[in-house]
C-alpha cells in the first residue's frame, strides 16, 4: 500500500464519499479530512445504524484509527460540537480519537450571516450555498483576516471582537439587519468545548506519522466538479476540492502521494444551482431521485439528477490522476430499461469530449450512448462473477472511456454492500 491514498468526489458531490471511507479505513492509520467544512454531510450505514458527519473524518468507526481535520478545513465550533456530542452519546470515543489542525479557519456566526446576505444580494443568480459561512470563511482566509483554531488557545477575545466588527461592518454596507446574540453565545460556548480537544500542527503530526511508517487516507469534500479552480465556477464551493487540495489541505508533499480513488454515482447529480449539461426533467430522473432518496444530507434540498456524464469525469479523472475508480448507487438503476451515458458534447454544432471552459450557456446537447438496463436486482450480490451480463457491459464501457479501471461498485448504502473488483 501507498503511505498517503486520497479519496475524492469526481462529480458535484454526494457521490458517497463517506461510505467509502468508512469501508476502506481498517487499510490505513489515519484518516484525515483536507477541505471543506460543515457543507459536507458524508452519510455511513452500518449495523442498522445511520450517521452523517459533517466536519469529522468518516474513520472513526473502525477501531483503533486516527482521524484528522487539517488545515485546509474550516470548522464551525457550534456546529462541530453538536456532531461530536451526538457521536460521544452514540459510544464514539471521540476526544481519544481526533485531532484538529491548529491551522485550520473558523467559521465565526457572522460569516453564516454573510452568507445568506450574499445569496439575497445576488437573487435569482445565486449559488444556492449551503448556507454555512464556508465562502465568507475561505475569503478571510484568502485576504488574510481569518481566524483560526490555533487562535483559541491565544489572545481570542480580542481576535474575535476585532473580526466580528468587521463583518458588522460589512453585513451593515449589504442592508442586513438584526440580533444574533443568542446564536453568538452559543457559538463562544462551543469555542470552550473545542479547546477540550487535542489541537495540534497537523503537518508535522502528519510527516512525522509517515516517517514512522504509518498510512494516511486523505478524505475529501464535495466533488471536483465544485473545485473553485476547476469547477462550474461560479457554482462551486470556495476550497480546492481536487487532489491537489490534499498537499495544501494537509501539509504534505506531492510525492507522497500513491492512490487517488475517484468516486463517481452510476448516474450524477447536483444540489444548489449551476449548469448540468446531463440533468433530466422526465420520469427517468423523477425515478432515479426516488430510487436513489436523493436529498441532501446537510439542507434537505431535492438532488437534481441525471445520467452519467463522462466527458465531465474524464476531465476529473485527469484533474486529479485517478488511479482507481469507485461507482456508487448502481443499484438505482436496476429497474431501468435503458441507462444512458454521456460520451460527448455539442457546442454550437461541433462535437467535443474536452470539457469546455465554461458548461454555462445553454448551447451544450450532450450526445448519448444507450445501453440495455440489467433490471434485476444487485443490492444482495456479493461477488462480481454475480453481475449481469448488462451490468457489466456498462462497467467496461465506463472503465474503457476512462482508461482507468472501477475498483470497487457499491450496490446499497449499507457497508456492507461493497463490492471489491481490484484493490
Ligand atoms: P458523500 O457526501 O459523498 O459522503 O455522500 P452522501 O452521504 O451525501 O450521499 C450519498 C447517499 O447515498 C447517502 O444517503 C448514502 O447512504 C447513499 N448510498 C451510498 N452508496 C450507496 C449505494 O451504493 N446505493 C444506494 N442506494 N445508496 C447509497
Ligand atoms: P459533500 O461533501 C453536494 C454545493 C452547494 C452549492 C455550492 C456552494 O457532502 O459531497 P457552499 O456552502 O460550499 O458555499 O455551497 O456547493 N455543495 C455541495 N453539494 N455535496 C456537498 O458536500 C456540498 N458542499 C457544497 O449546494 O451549490
Ligand atoms: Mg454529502
Amino acid at each position: 500500500m501507498n503511505k498517503v491514498d486520497v479519496l475524492l468526489g469526481l462529480q458535484w458531490g454526494d457521490e458517497g464519499k463517506g461510505k467509502v471511507v468508512d469501508v476502506l479505513t481498517p487499510r490505513y492509520d489515519i484518516i484525515a479530512r483536507f477541505q471543506g467544512g460543515p457543507n459536507a454531510g458524508h452519510t455511513l450505514e452500518f449495523d442498522n445504524k445511520k450517521f452523517v458527519l459533517r466536519s469529522i473524518p468518516s474513520g472513526i468507526f473502525q477501531n483503533g484509527r486516527e482521524n484528522i481535520i487539517g488545515n485546509g478545513v474550516v470548522i464551525d465550533p457550534l456546529l462541530f460540537m453538536e456532531e461530536a456530542q451526538a457521536l460521544e452519546e452514540s459510544g464514539i470515543a471521540l476526544k481519544s480519537i481526533l485531532k484538529i489542525s491548529r491551522k485550520a479557519h473558523l467559521i465565526m456566526p457572522t460569516h453564516r450571516l454573510l452568507d445568506a446576505a450574499a445569496e439575497a444580494l445576488k437573487g435569482s443568480s445565486k449559488i444556492g450555498t449551503t448556507g454555512k459561512g464556508i465562502g465568507p470563511t475561505y475569503t478571510d482566509k484568502v485576504s488574510r483576516n481569518g481566524l483560526r483554531v490555533g487562535d483559541i488557545e491565544r489572545n481570542f477575545a480580542q481576535l474575535y471582537q476585532q473580526a466580528r466588527d468587521r463583518h458588522l461592518g460589512m453585513l451593515d454596507s449589504m442592508g442586513w439587519k438584526g440580533d444574533f446574540s443568542d446564536l453568538e453565545a452559543r457559538w463562544l460556548k462551543a469555542v470552550d468545548y473545542l479547546r477540550g480537544y487535542t489541537l495540534i500542527d497537523s503537518e508535522h503530526y502528519i510527516n512525522h506519522s509517515l516517517a514512522e511508517g504509518k498510512s494516511v487516507l486523505c478524505e475529501g469534500a464535495q466533488g471536483t466538479m465544485l473545485d473553485i479552480d476547476f469547477g462550474s465556477y461560479p457554482f462551486v464551493t470556495s476550497s480546492n476540492t481536487v487532489a491537489a487540495g490534499a498537499c495544501t489541505g494537509l501539509g504534505i508533499a506531492p510525492r507522497t502521494i500513491g492512490d487517488v480513488y475517484g468516486i463517481f454515482k452510476a448516474y450524477c447529480t447536483r444540489v444548489g444551482s449551476g449548469p448540468f449539461p446531463t440533468e433530466l426533467f422526465d420520469a427517468d430522473g423523477e425515478k432515479m431521485c426516488d430510487i436513489g432518496h436523493e436529498f441532501g444530507a446537510v439542507t434537505g434540498r431535492r438532488r437534481r439528477c441525471g445520467w452519467v456524464d463522462l466527458v465531465a469525469l474524464k476531465y476529473a479523472v485527469m484533474i486529479n490522476g485517478v488511479t482507481r475508480l469507485i461507482m456508487m448507487k448502481s443499484d438505482v438503476l436496476d429497474t431501468f430499461a435503458r441507462i444512458k451515458a454521456c460520451v460527448a458534447y455539442e457546442i454550437n454544432g461541433v462535437t467535443t469530449t474536452d470539457f469546455p471552459y465554461s458548461i454555462d450557456d445553454n448551447n451544450i446537447s450532450p450526445i448519448y450512448k444507450e445501453f440495455p438496463g440489467w433490471q434485476t436486482s444487485l443490492s444482495n450480490l456479493t461477488d462480481p462473477s454475480q453481475f449481469p451480463e448488462e451490468f457489466n457491459n456498462y462497467i467496461k464501457f465506463i472503465e474503457d472511456y476512462l482508461q482507468v479501471p472501477i475498483a470497487i461498485i457499491s450496490i446499497g448504502p449499507d457497508r456492507t454492500q461493497t463490492i471489491v473488483r481490484s484493490l
